[in-house]
């Protein structure tokens, strides 16, 4: 008979560690696995992992994240953000699992006005997004029995994020009685792990295929956000605005991120929240992880 488990492949990374805490907490059978135990990026490990245990779903949190590191490093890149989930895709289609796979809004190029859709055409600026997308490509082609999410603004209890990087930055400046300046003119939507998490598992209930955007309600800026963390944090620093051009990165970010989730919309399963409930959903998780 075949198994009810899940497997999650990146377990220990920021979604995964929440992927399998949401399974395990909803009742599933769920197996962890991580580099070195697994290495994506090597078909034979692929392979012989998901061999062993033949799961009904995989879901792949693992990735090359490092987008400036895309940059310098493509064939990584490309080995463990394309190649790497194609092998699971593979080796999920070989056991008649459904893979889930998790991608980006780096995949557009961000000059659209407004939210993109699924429709909407890709045009990957970097590496990372190049390899994310070639990604999608590959899973897509390997196992019919796939759902890909692209994420944006992603941000946990277990992994480093805009969150703890602005906190960091903001008890810097602080300490110096300087301001902190921060990205006015990049728009996108905080997502937290824990609502990608839920949205994923809702959407293991219904057998629709193929490319499903999912971010957290509304919009923002980067500065915007960052003024929610600053004063949620109680940090005495003044926010100030300013623009890209300020912030020269190696891998050029998009000016756009919003992503419309309307295939989930369609489905009638859509349960993202509005971006601040979900922070002040992560800011009580926090709490409670502490005191535990
Ligand atoms: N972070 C964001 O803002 C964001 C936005 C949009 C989409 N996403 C996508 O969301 C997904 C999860 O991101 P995240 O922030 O949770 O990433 P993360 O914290 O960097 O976790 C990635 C995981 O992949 C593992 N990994 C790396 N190389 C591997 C290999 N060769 N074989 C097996 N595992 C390997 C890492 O292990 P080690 O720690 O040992 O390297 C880590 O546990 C990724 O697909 C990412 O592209 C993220």
């Amino acid at each position: 008979m075949k198994s009810k488990t899940y497997m999650v492949i990146g377990s220990t990374g920021q979604l995964g560690t929440d992927m399998c805490d949401e399974l395990r907490l909803a009742g599933f059978d769920v197996h962890g696995v991580d580099y070195p135990d697994i290495d994506i990026g090597n078909e034979r490990s692929v392979a012989s992992v998901v061999d062993a245990l033949k799961p009904a779903t995989i879901i792949n949190c693992a990735a090359f994240t490092a987008v400036d590191d895309c940059e310098t490093q493509r064939e990584r890149a490309f080995l463990l953000n394309a190649e790497g989930a194609g092998y699971l895709a593979a080796a999920a289609g070989g056991c008649e699992a459904r893979i889930v796979h998790i991608s980006t809004d780096y995949v557009f190029d961000g000059c659209k006005d407004g939210f993109y859709l699924e429709t909407d055409q890709t045009n990957p600026q970097t590496v990372y997004g190049r390899s994310k997308l070639e990604g999608e490509r590959l899973v897509a082609a390997a196992c019919e029995n796939h759902q890909i999410f692209r994420i944006a603004w992603l941000y946990g209890i277990h992994g480093k994020n805009f969150v703890y990087a602005i906190r960091a930055a903001a008890d810097k400046k602080a300490a110096a009685g300087e301001p902190l300046r921060v990205v006015a003119d990049q728009f996108g939507t905080p997502t937290s792990t824990r609502e990608v998490c839920r949205q994923v598992l809702r959407a293991q209930a219904i057998s629709a295929t193929g490319v499903f955007h999912a971010t957290c309600e509304g919009d923002c800026s980067w500065f915007d956000f960052a003024g929610t963390i600053v004063t949620a944090a109680g940090i005495p620093v003044e926010v100030l605005p300013c623009t890209t051009e300020e912030f020269p990165r190696p891998a050029p970010r998009p000016r756009n991120s919003r992503l419309e989730n309307r295939r989930l919309k369609e489905e009638r399963i859509d349960c993202m929240v509005d971006w601040r409930s979900a922070f002040d959903e992560f800011l009580h998780d926090e709490k409670r992880n502490k005191e535990q």
